[in-house]
């Protein structure tokens, strides 16, 4: 396992962010202390204790930007969601790249790209697990929380948890940039818990309302609206 261990820190992302360039391609920063987490959308992702994790993976894939980037949040939601399986739990995924086990979330994933002088310098694909919370310290944000060890009924190894992620990621990673998201399409799709439901999409400061039906071979949400007409969404937040 690649990897870069931080005893505390604000967030890895913004760490991984600032020593990009010294930083290897697939290498995993990590600490089970981070004081200043962030989420999507402009919110925060908070510390849940030391038993948890935040980590960021580095990716170096190339100089230009590619369409298949922007599915590598939802590629690490289906390699953390089979893990979580192998724990014995059921996870559901709400698109694009929330888990949540038993209607609550358990996981988040933030993915930043850093770009310079027209280049892409690399993508940082962050994650938080609420690994081992006691239920006190578990904090909805946007939605309840809930923790793997809370759902399996013991505390998870951190570590090996951790790396199992790394290895599970790296597994299929190169085929996954060559072939893009239509590889785990139907992966996600088993695993989604929106799909034939009524949903309210949040998509900057615009809600959209309608029926979801599929998800498309780029991983966009489908959505048939009111006034039965077909929306496509690449972007966006169910509420
Ligand atoms: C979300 O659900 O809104 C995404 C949360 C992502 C949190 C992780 S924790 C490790 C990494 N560093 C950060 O500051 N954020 C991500």
């Amino acid at each position: 396992m690649k990897s870069l261990y931080l005893d505390i820190v604000d967030s890895t992302n913004k760490w991984a962010k600032e020593h990009i360039l010294e930083i290897e391609d697939k290498t995993l920063v990590y600490t089970f202390n981070q004081t200043d987490g962030r989420g999507r959308l402009k919110r925060k992702w908070l510390n849940t204790g030391t038993d948890n994790i935040y980590a960021s993976f580095v990716l170096k894939p190339s100089a230009a930007m590619k369409e298949v980037y922007s599915n590598l949040t939802q590629y690490l939601c289906i390699v953390l969601a089979e893990i979580m399986e192998e724990y014995g739990t059921l996870p559901k995924i709400k698109w694009p790249n929330d888990i949540k086990i038993n209607d609550k979330k358990v996981s988040g994933i933030l993915a930043e790209g850093v770009i310079s002088d027209n280049e892409l310098k690399g993508i940082i694909l962050g994650f938080g697990v609420n690994l081992n919370t006691n239920k006190e310290n578990l904090v909805s944000i946007d939605q309840p929380a809930t923790a793997l060890n809370i759902e399996v009924g013991k505390e998870i190894d951190k570590n090996e948890f951790l790396k199992k992620v790394y290895d599970r990621f790296c597994l299929m990673y190169d085929e996954f940039i060559e072939r893009g998201f239509s590889l785990i399409r139907d992966d996600y799709i088993r695993r989604a818990n929106f799909l034939n439901k009524n949903v309210s999409v949040k998509v900057f400061d615009k809600t959209v309302n309608g029926l979801a039906t599929d998800i498309t071979e780029n991983g966009a949400l489908k959505i048939i609206d009111k006034n039965n007409k077909e929306q496509i969404l690449l972007i966006g937040d169910i509420l």
